[in-house]
């Protein structure tokens, strides 16, 4: 990684000149201080919680506005002009998504919107999973993820229990120490009966980037693929013709789209084609024009230097952590590189406090303008007690924010 071998703070020097009239676009970061908007919070607040749903830059507020007050109407449904724009712009989305993702074959692939990446992960479980499975089948599913991509497979098995069809859910194996996946160990559990494995690119508590591309080989060709790109779609370059999954599955409000966003995109390749359940209502054609104008954005500010930026900060701070007995870094603890404690990290660092409680840290931090996420993070199984402290990153962020945050957890040692 750039920042791990160049040194972080170089590289956020070399790439200060691209992010500043970046971050410059984003009202709520760059203008009055982002106070709330009913004074609660602190003046000039960093936003650490990027993770949780990202802001919002002007051109995809902009794309909004302009939809919502020249052409508002309802999708696939009427046939005056307002509702023809606004279906056309709702299947270019789609194309939008696949090129974004770097789809190599985008002819026989769709891409259904959702409000995130839990109602994804579902679908895909709900509407698609059980046509895969037969009594004896098995799946292999992360449980020390987001309960997002965990819950829904149980559901899945349990519904399939109902109906008589057996199937064994059995976990991901993961490496100790790194946190990362385990090919080996997975290739292990591969077999004619091992149909289906969900994954995660981007670990939510970690930041650890999962190494998930080594998945296909370690299971062979047969087994479908479903990726929950939630914390890497928008935040480092993520691209289909690399990954050699079936489902991949993003939040559209973590990748600076408008709350209620997502997709999930299917190859279409393997198994039965992935179609909804169930009656469509009207779709949030106003959150898949931020989708789309998102990604452009996205784009064209370079998701390679976005995620070397994040990276870089992140670095920063977990250097600093490190250098505090005080506190203690979660997951990813192995080093790549000598002038750095970080490895593979992206843009999330989650740590904890020996002796002070998540909800009282964030409490604290609070009060010196820093906006972070304090409890266990909706992790599956069971977390350190007393919860930890992530703080994650965008392009909106800075090196000056992160030396405050430093020197604030400085007090508290
Ligand atoms: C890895 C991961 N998966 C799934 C989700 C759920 O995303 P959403 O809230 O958009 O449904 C999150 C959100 O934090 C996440 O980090």
């Amino acid at each position: 990684m750039a920042a791990a071998t160049r040194g972080p703070r170089r590289e956020l020097a070399e790439l200060g000149a691209w992010q500043r009239p970046l971050r410059a676009q984003f009202p709520i970061v760059a203008g009055a201080g982002g106070d709330g908007g009913d004074g609660s919070g602190p003046p000039r607040a960093a936003y650490l919680d990027s993770a949780a749903t990202a802001q919002k830059p002007q051109p995809v507020l902009d794309a909004v506005t302009a939809y919502l007050t020249t052409a508002n109407a309802n999708a696939g449904r009427g046939s005056y002009p307002w509702a023809n724009h606004t279906t056309a712009r709702v299947e270019a989305a789609r194309e939008r998504v696949k090129a974004f993702l770097g789809d190599p074959d985008p002819r026989r692939s769709s891409v259904h919107f959702t409000g995130g990446t839990s109602e994804g992960l579902r679908a895909v479980a709900r509407d698609w999973l059980p046509g895969l499975l037969a009594d004896g089948d098995e799946i292999v599913v992360p449980f020390g993820d987001h309960r997002a991509n965990l819950d829904p497979w149980l559901e899945a098995r349990d519904l399939l229990a109902r109906q008589g069809v057996g199937i064994s859910v059995r976990a991901l194996p993961c490496q100790e120490g790194s946190g990362d996946y385990d090919p080996a160990a997975l290739a292990a559990m591969a077999g004619p009966r091992l149909r289906f494995v969900a994954a995660t690119h981007v670990h939510h508590v970690y930041g650890a980037d999962m190494n998930v591309h080594r998945i296909r080989e370690a299971v062979g060709p047969d087994p479908v693929i479903c990726l929950d790109a939630a914390q890497s779609v928008g935040h480092q370059p993520v691209s289909l013709a690399g990954l050699d999954v079936d489902f991949l599955v993003f939040s559209g409000h973590k990748a600076l789209a408008l709350p209620g966003t997502g997709a999930v995109w299917a190859r279409g390749a393997r198994g039965p084609a992935f179609v909804p359940g169930g009656w469509q209502g009207t779709p949030n054609t106003a959150g898949i024009v931020s989708l789309a104008a998102a990604l452009d954005w996205l784009d064209a500010a370079g998701t390679d230097r976005i995620g070397r930026w994040t990276s870089a900060l992140a670095s920063v701070l977990t250097d600093g952590l490190s250098r505090m007995p005080a506190y203690e870094v979660l997951g990813c603890r192995t080093s790549l590189a000598a002038d750095t404690a970080v490895q593979r990290r992206g843009s999330i660092v989650t740590f904890r406090h020996r002796a002070i409680g998540s909800q009282d840290l964030g409490f604290v931090l609070f009060s010196h303008g820093f906006m972070v996420r304090c409890d266990d993070h909706c992790q599956a199984g069971p977390g350190p007690e007393g919860g930890s402290v992530r703080v994650s990153l965008h392009v909106y962020n800075t090196l000056e924010e992160m030396e405050n945050l430093l020197t604030a957890l400085a007090t508290l040692q």
